[in-house]
């Protein structure tokens, strides 16, 4: 259960990063490193988690040209990660392109091939945000299921989906499209900003591969208490 979860590094520098993953290497199944870390310390901190022993989910979230997303996803896919993502919205061919210049990569280096995720509507958009700016006239629900039936199509290994939509994407995309999971909340730890929380024997009763979980942990006065606490609760479903 533990390569099941994935703690989200959200936090400012490499110091507390590297701190973090000095804890908890061996004992959580990866780092996500985002856009804030990313961009403040540059690609070395992969390399720096790597060789902690860390594997790596990198979370820039590509949305452009699928040669422009193909070319980035050489790049990432040389950086030996675990996982990264791309947006659905870009389209079948910037996913298609994505995957596959991921392979190919992956197959010149003689490394295993990242998971490529999609990432389907941002769980911070609201219906109305949805019809009123970005221009969607259809259920938020209905766009998720098809962006990620898209994704599966196009040959990515699964999807980023908030804890209410593991149900249906698992019903829509089947047993063997990936599930990746944020919003989900042990019931001894604060919501934060999450709005739909799940806790994490929840989720994975509900179906999800992996879990992304931060500040639960990354915040918590002994991380490595908090994860093992998790991993107990995820261990609970499966036994369940
Ligand atoms: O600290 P917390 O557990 O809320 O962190 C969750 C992580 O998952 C953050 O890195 C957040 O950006 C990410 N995420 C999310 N909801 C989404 C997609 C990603 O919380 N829909």
């Amino acid at each position: 259960m533990k390569e099941k979860l994935i703690v989200a590094l959200d936090v400012a520098g490499q110091k507390e990063a590297l701190g973090l993953v000095e804890q908890l290497t061996g004992r959580v199944g990866a780092f996500k490193i985002g856009m804030q870390l990313f961009n403040s310390e540059g690609p070395g901190i992969v390399k720096e988690i790597q060789g902690l022993g860390g594997k790596v989910f990198v979370d820039l979230k590509f949305h452009d040209i699928p040669n422009t997303v193909a070319q980035a996803a050489k790049v990432i896919t040389g950086m030996k990660v675990f996982m990264f993502n791309v947006h659905a919205s870009g389209g079948f061919e910037m996913m298609h392109g994505a995957t596959g210049a991921a392979k190919e990569a992956a197959e010149r280096l003689e490394i295993k091939k990242p998971l490529v995720i999609g990432v389907t509507v941002l769980t911070s958009i609201s219906q109305d945000v949805f019809e009123r700016e970005v221009g969607i006239d259809r259920s938020i629900e209905d766009q998720v299921t098809a962006w990620a039936k898209l994704a599966q199509k196009a040959g990515l290994d699964g999807v980023v989906a908030s804890p209410r939509e593991i149900l249906p994407l698992r019903k829509a995309c089947g047993s063997d499209f990936l599930i990746v999971t944020p919003g989900v909340r042990p019931l001894w730890a604060a919501a934060n900003d999450q709005k739909r929380v799940m806790t994490p024997k929840e989720a994975v009763q509900q179906g999800a591969d992996y879990l992304v979980v931060g500040r639960p942990i990354t915040a918590h006065k002994n991380p490595r208490e908090a994860a093992a606490k998790i991993i107990e609760e995820m261990e609970e479903a499966a036994n369940a």
